[in-house]
């Protein structure tokens, strides 16, 4: 069953990662404020070698190698650590995501979060899973009883898509909105009904793609920023229990 084979290379993944963080990391900077650590790259060369074994024909997407086409339509897209910032930093909020899409078409997703050994599972058409738990969205009706998350570009001090005047809208009117670090995990803890809703304006499809699963088959509504139809190789989320998700979009068009 793949399901269960992707489950236990992420379990895989994030051992590595906890036993990094225990035995020193060493920190690279990519750009001024984008890093990459050899548990990175460890993480990374471990699942892209255990997937290639188990399916040798299927393509490849991995932030730290890039892209390797495959001789079938099958894409993995890997995030080997989502939110190097936090674990460089020794912040505990960090995973291992995993998706699996045939064209824009989402497959199957896996989220690790080796801290709290939470693993997210989800399968299109068959729900979304914590640890073998059915999870579903939150039940919150307005942005005035939402709790939100959200996050900025590494080009924050650069780029015009900056997110500060949507994310000052979105605080105003919400109970709150939380910059955690984690993209895939952010939207995780949406499928699992923790925070009402995520959106971020500048991402890679390994910090959305496995994620964005995870939220559709928990119930929840997920597009594109600007509302469009949500692509798992896009660039831009906006994830929610649905019943915010309008309010959230005017919010962060302005
Ligand atoms: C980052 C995290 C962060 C988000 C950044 C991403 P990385 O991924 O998901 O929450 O704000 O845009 O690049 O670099 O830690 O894998
Ligand atoms: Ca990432
Ligand atoms: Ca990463």
């Amino acid at each position: 069953m793949d399901l269960e084979v992707v489950k236990d290379i992420a379990l895989g993944a994030g051992e590595i990662l906890v036993q990094k963080l225990h035995s020193g990391v060493s920190v690279e900077a990519k750009g001024s404020i984008d890093l990459v650590t050899d548990a990175d790259k460890a993480s990374e060369a471990y699942v892209v070698e255990a997937l290639g074994k188990r399916f040798p024909r299927h393509g490849i997407l991995a932030e730290e190698g890039g892209r390797t086409e495959g001789s079938s339509d099958y894409l993995w897209v890997i995030d080997p650590l989502d939110g190097t910032t936090n674990f460089a930093h020794g912040f505990p909020y960090f995973c291992v995501s995993i998706a699996l899409v045939k064209g824009e078409e989402m497959v199957l997703g896996v989220v690790y979060d080796p801290v709290r050994r939470e693993c997210f599972v989800a399968e299109k058409g068959s729900g979304a899973f914590l640890n073998g738990r059915r999870i579903t969205v939150s039940r919150a009706s307005t942005l005035h009883s939402s709790l939100l998350a959200t996050g900025f570009p590494y080009e924050i001090a650069t780029t015009e898509r900056n997110n500060l005047e949507p994310f000052g809208r979105v605080n105003k009117a919400s109970q709150g909105v939380r910059s955690l670090g984690a993209a895939a995990l952010d939207l995780c803890q949406v499928a699992a009904g923790r925070l009402d809703a995520f959106w971020e304006l500048v991402l890679q499809p390994w910090d959305l793609a496995a994620g964005g699963l995870m939220v559709l088959e928990a119930g929840g509504t997920v597009t594109g920023c600007a509302g469009e139809k949500f692509s798992p190789l896009g660039h831009d989320v906006c994830a929610s229990n649905g019943l915010v998700h309008a309010e959230l979009l005017q919010l962060i068009k302005g």
